[in-house]
């Protein structure tokens, strides 16, 4: 293949090189063209399949996003019901991944959550026959086909293994799925061993919506990578929940709710705000974000959610108090204002679920539960035409050193 240049368009940190410029962090590089979702970053807009997050959210249930993105249109009545029935039947886990849970009961969730992906994987035969065929050199509409099966058999499952580690932690015996819930139901029965009010299953769906794909962030750059190798789903999914726990990414949600519990008070929202445009000062959690330069239409949807739950179940750690003042500093700020920082997915969606009794550290866990179906989705769509990920470095190091052996180094 002979050499070409090309030029890319960044608005990123571009380190010059002996050998060219580097693109810090891959800032708005293309690795390749998709139809699942797109971003308008400076206007604050996002579509899955074309479709406006807004009329999603309003209409749609999580389900019918799952098929929407991974089948490419809105489901009939009928596929809508036969989804849900798949799903459904897919809920339960493997004993082995059922011990893998009670065994890291004391550790952090998405830890459990990664160990209990890669072992379901081991045990699923789809999985290891996807496998097989991908390592020899086989996808075509059959492989496809379980390909797609397996990924929801992923989005079936990690709600289990999530509200099964909850209860695990908690010194309980986990709860089997209940088959005629809805998948958001079914996931805060499993959680909480009672049936969900509906404005919280309301909370649950609505969040799954709001994080099923958002083209390619880290955690489902790392499934492309991983896939790009042709490695087995369950192992590309694991791979994306270690990149989503980062708190530059999906492990904001967590830590703006524990901020908001530390300020406590509105009032002390500002001088927050104020030490966040400090040099070295700390990060607002749930603020900024690399694609979007306006206010994220995620939060937007979610805060009016919220703003609904307060008022009726009431803001006890006035956290929507606190996060509302956050937002008006942020908002008002030349600091922010000038780097086009806005509240982003993760600044508003905590609140909720801390309020409905769900531990902040099970607030990633829910993203993972959601972006399932968007990792899969562009994994499944890279295999059309894969090409393994190899970028380079630029070596800038000594070549060629005399070996010293080691009784004369000093
Ligand atoms: C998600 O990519 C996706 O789509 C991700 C996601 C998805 O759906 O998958 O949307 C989910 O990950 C949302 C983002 C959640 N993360 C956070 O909320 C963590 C807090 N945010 C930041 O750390 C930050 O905004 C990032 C990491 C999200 C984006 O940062 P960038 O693009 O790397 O920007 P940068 O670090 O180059 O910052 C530019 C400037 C810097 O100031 P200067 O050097 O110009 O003086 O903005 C400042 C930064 O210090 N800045 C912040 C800030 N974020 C950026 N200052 C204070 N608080 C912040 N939160």
């Amino acid at each position: 293949m002979s050499e070409q240049s090309v030029s890319i368009k960044t608005t990123g940190k571009v380190i010059q090189s002996p050998c060219g410029p580097i693109i810090h962090g891959l800032e708005d590089v293309l690795v390749k063209m998709t139809t699942i979702s797109d971003i308008d970053g400076q206007t604050g807009r996002l579509w899955y399949r074309g479709y406006r997050i807004e009329d999603l959210a309003e209409n749609s249930s999580y389900e019918e996003v799952v098929y929407l993105l991974l089948y490419g249109k809105l489901p009939n009545e009928k596929e809508l019901a036969e989804i849900r029935e798949r799903l459904a039947k897919n809920r339960e886990l493997n004993p082995a991944t059922v011990e893998v849970l009670r065994a890291l009961a004391r550790g952090h969730p998405m830890f459990a959550l990664e160990a209990a992906v890669a072992t379901e994987g081991a045990f699923d035969p789809d999985n290891l026959k996807l496998a097989d065929a991908l390592r020899a050199g086989r996808y075509k509409q059959e492989e496809k086909e379980l390909a797609l099966r397996i990924a929801e058999k992923l989005v079936a499952k990690l709600p289990t293994m999530v509200a099964y580690h909850y209860r695990f932690s908690r010194g309980l015996e986990p709860l089997r799925p209940k088959p005629d819930l809805s998948h958001s139901a079914n996931f805060l029965y499993m959680f909480f061993g009672k049936e969900p009010d509906p404005l919280a299953t309301k909370a649950v769906d609505l969040y799954l919506i709001l994080h099923a794909d958002h083209e390619i962030p880290a955690s489902t750059f790392t499934a492309l990578v991983i896939g790009a190798t042709l490695s087995d789903l369950y192992s590309i999914i694991a791979g994306a929940i270690g990149a989503l726990k980062g708190p530059l990414h999906g492990g904001a949600n967590e830590a703006a709710v524990k901020s908001y519990l530390e300020i406590g008070d509105p009032a002390k929202a500002k001088e927050l705000a104020e030490a966040a445009t400090k040099p070295g000062g700390p990060r607002l959690m749930g603020v900024g974000h690399r694609v979007y330069k306006a206010y994220d239409p995620r939060a937007k949807i979610f805060k009016r959610l919220v703003e609904d739950y307060v008022n009726k179940f009431g803001d006890p750690q006035k956290l929507f108090a606190v996060a509302s003042a956050i937002e008006q500093a942020v908002l008002a700020h030349p600091y922010f204002q000038q780097r086009r920082l806005y509240p982003n997915v993760d600044f508003w969606s905590g609140i909720a679920f801390y309020y409905m009794g769900i531990p902040y550290d099970y607030f990633t866990p829910l993203f993972a539960m959601s972006r399932v179906v968007g990792w899969t989705a562009h994994v499944i769509e890279y295999w059309e035409n894969n090409r393994l990920f190899r970028p380079r470095a630029c070596y800038v190091g000594p070549h060629d050193q005399p070996y010293i052996p080691l009784k004369q180094r000093s």
